[in-house]
């Protein structure tokens, strides 16, 4: 795969298993912050929990999202051209759960839950640390993910201290 001035060889060769693992335990180390990326199209909102988000650009502003290209907000992101990054506050694993251990296309994930719409339809929770309305720009492919990358149109703060991401919370 080319990627800028750069030919990227995959990991998993004939002898990669181990080279994965060694990967593997080295982003293990890896700090992040737990957000909830979300989009409407149509008469569908959604939103997938994320932790793989980052800010790349000071100006414009952009922020980049890392989204599974089998999850269902994915596609939504790929039709509106829009999305949401709800930075969770303290407190609020429950809903980093929420959004992150089923899939909307099994059932409405927002049924219950108090949001309301952005500048571009897409969905603001609330009580979170802060939040981010974004216009799509770009998406790179990256293996199974998309890299979508969105100016910021739109953004606000609360007033609780922001989500650190911990395993145990979610896979036991
Ligand atoms: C803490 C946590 C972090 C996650 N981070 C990501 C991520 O960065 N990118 C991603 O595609 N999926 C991530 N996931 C998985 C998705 O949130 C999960 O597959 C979700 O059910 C997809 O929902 P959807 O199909 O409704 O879009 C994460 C899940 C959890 C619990």
């Amino acid at each position: 795969m080319r990627c800028g001035i750069f030919t990227m060889k995959p990991l998993w060769d004939r002898k990669g298993r181990f080279e994965m693992e060694k990967a593997n335990a080295a982003f293990r180390k890896f700090t992040y912050g737990v957000y909830v990326v979300g989009a409407r199209h149509a008469d569908r909102t959604n939103a997938l929990t994320c932790a793989w988000v980052m800010r790349v650009s000071h100006r414009p502003p952009l922020v980049a999202v890392a989204v599974g290209k089998t999850r269902f907000t994915h596609d939504l992101i790929a039709a509106s051209g829009a999305f949401s990054v709800n930075v969770l506050a303290e407190g609020q694993v429950e809903l980093a759960r929420h959004f992150g251990l089923k899939s909307g296309r099994d059932g409405d994930k927002f049924a219950g839950i108090p949001y309301r719409e952005g500048r571009t339809g897409s969905p603001i929770l609330e009580g979170v640390a802060a939040w981010l309305d974004c216009r799509l720009v770009e998406g790179f492919p990256a293996g199974d993910h998309t890299i979508f990358v969105g100016e910021v149109i739109d953004a606000g703060i609360g007033d609780r201290p922001p989500l650190i991401y911990d395993p145990r919370d979610y896979w036991g």
